[in-house]
């Protein structure tokens, strides 16, 4: 989890109670309100609400964001051209389920509309990856910038809207995870801290922005999403009526950009450009970086064969120095049991540089992942013999 924060009015001790008057019905106090994991075990934040929080007004059925996934009859490698997808609808209902298992679907999303309902995700954490686009999350916890290159950490039933500043187009990849997102355990200290040498510091985790609070008396609906179902709650006041929160659960954001990579005099495997993990999957970072020093060096990766893993791939920016034909937003999917490595001249190509721009993230899962109906519009059916000269 992030480091420990705190925003805005608390009292000095939990669970007591937090004067303000004359209060909701004259009680005389803000309500709290405790977010805590794994039932009462792990991380867990009090906020402090104007008005209780569990005042609803009203529960329908809202729907299902079901996903279609596809048996396909072989095993291949495929790469989906997504930079192709359609900007359409709202941020959260109208995302494209590409690529599913038990343990993480990774959507794209490229919204035309603002966001309608506030929302939340009751069975799942999700990560924003935000490729382009730039604005504020909105939730109890205050108002939480982010920018491009952006991963949004969203931990669940974290209620939000998402604004995108008007003039920046949004286009993103979702990852949302069954499990808790997790910092990688070895990056931490036995104190908690991240470790020095470490890719990343408590410095590049960004929390909210202090407290904003909405005080409104009046029906606000928020869709629920639990697996599959939605079901549309109405409650009698803004939830985000928080005066005041601290603990370690928030949403927060990590910029791609802030990723320190490590070179080698030869090649280094992915799990050095781990950034989160989850049950069932790891989440890398690509980040620009040096190429290996060695003078015999080969400076794109060796080929591989995934035993036991799918690898994904989103290109995002510059050169993608092992690979011919991938463009940015394009996805590849190099499932277990089917070598892959990089495509001819690459390794030429590659001899006299001593650097690469390249920005891509990388899922790697530790149990098959299905194409969706969707992902086949972008499969590119060629590219399974795209190591052919
Ligand atoms: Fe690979």
């Amino acid at each position: 989890m992030p480091a420990y924060l705190k925003h805005g009015s608390i009292p000095r001790k939990r669970h007591i109670a937090h004067r303000h008057e004359p209060g909701f019905r004259n009680e005389g106090i803000y309500y709290e309100e405790v977010v805590t994991l794994a039932g009462f075990g792990r991380a867990y934040s009090i906020c402090y609400h104007l008005r209780p929080p569990t005042r609803v007004k009203k529960v329908e059925p809202a729907g299902t964001l079901a996903i279609e996934t596809v048996d396909e009859p072989a095993l291949r490698h495929h790469h989906l051209r997504t930079g192709r997808l359609e900007r359409a609808g709202d941020p959260v209902l109208d995302r494209v389920a590409l690529l599913a298992n038990d343990d993480v679907i990774l959507w794209r999303c490229r919204p035309a509309e603002r966001q309608r309902d506030l929302y939340r995700n009751a069975g799942a954490d999700e990560v924003l990856f935000i490729h382009q686009g730039k604005g504020t999350l909105h939730t109890m916890f205050g108002p939480l910038p982010f920018r491009p290159y952006d991963y949004i950490v969203i931990p669940r039933c974290t209620t939000y809207r998402i604004e995108f500043d008007e003039d920046r187009p949004a286009d993103l990849l979702v990852i949302e995870a069954t499990g808790d997102i997790r910092i990688p355990p070895r990056y931490l200290n036995p104190d908690g801290q991240l470790r020095l040498g470490a890719p990343y510091s408590e410095r590049d985790l960004h929390g909210p922005q202090g407290t904003h609070v909405v005080d409104r008396e009046h029906d606000t609906t928020v869709l629920i999403k639990d697996g599959t179902r939605l079901t549309r709650y109405t409650l009698a006041s803004h939830p985000f009526d928080v005066v005041g929160w601290d603990g370690m659960v928030y949403p927060y954001t990590f910029n791609a950009d802030d990723f320190e990579p490590l070179t080698g005099t030869v090649h280094l495997p992915p799990p050095v450009q781990q950034t989160f993990e989850a049950s069932g999957f790891v989440l890398c970072t690509f980040a620009p970086r040096m190429l290996d020093t060695h003078p015999e060096a080969i400076r794109v990766p060796y080929a591989h064969s995934n035993v036991e893993a799918d690898e994904v791939l989103y290109y995002v920016r510059g050169h993608f120095g092992s690979r011919r034909g991938v463009e940015e937003a394009s996805i590849t999917l190099h499932p277990r049991g089917v070598p892959h490595g990089p495509h001819p001249g690459t390794i030429m190509a590659s001899r006299s540089m001593t650097r690469t721009d390249e920005l891509a993230v990388m899922i790697d899962t530790i149990k098959p992942l299905s194409l969706t109906r969707a992902a086949l519009e972008f499969d590119a059916e060629d590219y399974p013999y795209s190591w052919l000269d």
